[in-house]
């Protein structure tokens, strides 16, 4: 006689390049459809284990402390959580009221954080990884561009804080490679070179070689760069 194992439901994992699952939901800031409601705008939606958690504490008064920062660059924040909304309300009051970490303290949180007992938000974006807890998400962040597409995600365990220095490079780094046709290299800050894009939109690796273009510099011709000063990425970025 055969037997038939069960199957295990597939995981899914929303993947760079595919449009950001659509979902609505309750949060601290009202009811949202999402990613509809964010249409032209950069969004990064994260996700945190759990609230009155300290690692994830320092996290909501860091992102609320930089939030006019990624604001500046056309970038919304959203959320989440496993907990209930009351839950969510309570804890950001307390982080308000009680706690000082750094040089931060009566920070107030004003982005949406979603609340997702169901975890019907999670699951669609492979934030809970049952390795690591099946009943918390991860430190998950989907970079959303104002298309709804997924364009970066990192994932962090749930021991360890994120660098938000790093998101806000994420970012800039994603809008200056879209706004001024560029790719970056590793470590890139505003103001570093950055790289050309290889022979085609260009010229050909002869031409690029040759190019009288003082300021382009080719170690071999499949890696040239250029400068791309900072005020310039500013400016751009800021006013589209
Ligand atoms: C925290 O945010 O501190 C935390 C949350 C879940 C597990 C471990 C730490």
């Amino acid at each position: 006689m055969t037997t038939t194992e069960p199957t295990a439901t597939p995981v899914t994992m929303p993947r760079i390049g595919d449009p950001a699952p659509a979902f609505t939901a309750t949060t601290t800031q009202g009811d949202i459809s999402f990613p509809g409601d964010y249409e032209g705008r950069w969004v990064i939606l994260f996700s945190h284990p759990a609230d009155f958690t300290p690692v994830c504490t320092s996290e909501f008064m860091t992102f609320a402390t930089m939030e006019e920062q990624f604001n500046a660059y056309g970038v919304d924040l959203v959320g989440l959580s496993i907990d209930g909304l009351y839950s969510h309300i309570a804890w950001l009051r307390t982080i308000k009221e009680k706690i000082s970490f750094r040089d931060m303290s009566d920070v107030e949180v004003t982005f949406p954080l979603i609340e997702d007992i169901s975890m019907e938000v999670a699951t669609k974006y492979g934030m809970v990884m049952p390795g690591e807890s099946a009943t918390q998400a991860v430190r998950a962040v989907f970079v959303i561009d104002p298309k709804g597409i997924i364009r970066t995600i990192i994932y962090y365990p749930l021991s360890l804080g994120r660098n938000f220095d790093e998101l806000l490079r994420v970012v800039v780094g994603l809008r200056t490679a879209d706004e001024f046709g560029v790719a970056l290299p590793a470590d890139w800050r505003p103001g570093e070179r950055v790289i050309v894009p290889t022979a085609g939109s260009c010229g050909t690796a002869k031409d690029r070689m040759e190019s009288d273009d003082e300021d382009l510099h080719c170690e071999d011709w499949f890696f040239c760069t250029t400068s791309l000063a900072e005020d310039e990425i500013t400016s751009r970025l800021r006013s589209s």
